[in-house]
C-alpha cells in the first residue's frame, strides 16, 4: 500500500467511527423543538473530512489510550468544529449555500435554526468533555474542558473569526494575518492534538514536540485553504470557491501572491515533519497526514 492510499484509508477508517459516535451522543429528534435536533444533526453527520477527530485518535494512539475516550473527545472537538462552520456559513459571515457537498444550515432551515444548532453544538461539546465517560479522572476532564473551551472561544477561534471579518483592516501586516489563521483555525487543530496528550498523560518533551507540529500544521491547513479557494473546484471542496479577494479576506494568498504561498506550505510541511522525527515510527499517521494536507484537493 503506497503512504498515501494507507493514510486515506485510516482517515475514511476513523471518519466513519467518529461519525457512528456523534450519531449516539447527539439529541434525538423529538418533542415540539425536533427542529434544532434535526438541524444539529444535519450539520454534524454529514460528512466533512474529520481531521481534528483524526488527531485526537492518533495522538491518543501513540500514548495507549482507551478507543472509546478518545473517539468521545474527538466527537466534542467536531461539535466545537461544526458549530463554527455553521455560523461561518451565515449571511452575516460569509453568506454561503454550499458546505460538505449540501445546502449550509440556514439555506436547508432558516437562519434562526442555524444560529440555535450552532449554539447547541456547542454546548454539547462541553456536556461530552465533562461526563465520567470521557475519562475517570475529574482533573483530566477539567483540564481538557478548560483548554477546549481557551481554544474555542475570544482568545482561540472566535476571535480569529473576529480579525477575519475585519480582514481588509489588516492590510499586508504578515504578523497579524498569522495570528489571524493560527487563532480562528489553528487554536482548534491544536487543541485537537493536546486532548490526545491530556488524555494520555504523555510526558513534557513528547507533548512539547506535538504542539510545536500541531501549530505548523494549523497554519499549514489554513493556507491550504486559502489556496484551494483560488485553485480549487466546488465540486472537490464541497463549497463555494473563489470568494476570499471578493471579500477582502486578508489570507497568505492575499499577502504573498498564489506561488508564495504554496512556498509556504513547503516550508510549514517540512517543519511539521521535522518536530516528529523523534517520536519514530509511533508518529508515522502523523507523519503521512502532513504530506495528505499538503497536496489535498478538498
Ligand atoms: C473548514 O474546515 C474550515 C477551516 C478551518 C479551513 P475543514 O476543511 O476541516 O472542513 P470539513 O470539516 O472537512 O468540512
Ligand atoms: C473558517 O474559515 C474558519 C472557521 C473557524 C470556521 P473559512 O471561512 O476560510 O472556512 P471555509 O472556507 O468557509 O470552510
Ligand atoms: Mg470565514
Ligand atoms: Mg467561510
Ligand atoms: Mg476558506
Amino acid at each position: 500500500m503506497t503512504p498515501s492510499s494507507d493514510i486515506a484509508t485510516r482517515m475514511t477508517e476513523t471518519a466513519d467511527r467518529v461519525t457512528v459516535a456523534l450519531d449516539q451522543l447527539l439529541p434525538r429528534v423529538q418533542g415540539p423543538e425536533q427542529k434544532l435536533m434535526s438541524a444539529m444533526r444535519y450539520a454534524a453527520l454529514g460528512g466533512g473530512k474529520r481531521l481534528r477527530p483524526f488527531l485526537v485518535l492518533e495522538t491518543g494512539r501513540i500514548f495507549g489510550v482507551d478507543e472509546r475516550a478518545l473517539l468521545r473527545a474527538a466527537a466534542a472537538i467536531e461539535c466545537v468544529h461544526t458549530y463554527s462552520l455553521v455560523h461561518d456559513d451565515l449571511p452575516s459571515m460569509d453568506n454561503d449555500d454550499l458546505r460538505r457537498g449540501r445546502p449550509t444550515v440556514h439555506r436547508a432551515y432558516d437562519e434562526a435554526t442555524a444560529i440555535l444548532a450552532g449554539d447547541a453544538l456547542l454546548t454539547l461539546a462541553f456536556e461530552i468533555l465533562a461526563d465520567p465517560n470521557t475519562h475517570p479522572d475529574a482533573n483530566v476532564r477539567c483540564q481538557l474542558v478548560t483548554r477546549v473551551a481557551q481554544a474555542s472561544g475570544a482568545r482561540g477561534m472566535v476571535g480569529g473569526q473576529m480579525m477575519d471579518m475585519i480582514g481588509s483592516e489588516l492590510g499586508d501586516d504578515i504578523a497579524a494575518v498569522t495570528r489571524l489563521q493560527r487563532l480562528k483555525t489553528g487554536a482548534l487543530i491544536s487543541v485537537s492534538v493536546e486532548a490526545g496528550v491530556m488524555l494520555g498523560r504523555a510526558g513534557e518533551e513528547a507533548g512539547t514536540v506535538l504542539s510545536s507540529y500541531a501549530h505548523d500544521l494549523g497554519l499549514l491547513f489554513q493556507i491550504t485553504d486559502d489556496i484551494l479557494d483560488v485553485t480549487g473546484s466546488e465540486d472537490e471542496a464541497g463549497k463555494a470557491v473563489g470568494k476570499d479577494a471578493e471579500a477582502g479576506k486578508a489570507t497568505f494568498v492575499s499577502l504573498l501572491g498564489l506561488e508564495g504561498a504554496k512556498e509556504r506550505v513547503r516550508y510549514l510541511a517540512t517543519q511539521a515533519q521535522n518536530h516528529l522525527a523523534g517520536l519514530g515510527p509511533r508518529a508515522t499517521y502523523l507523519s503521512q497526514l502532513v504530506d495528505m494536507i499538503a497536496e489535498r484537493r478538498s
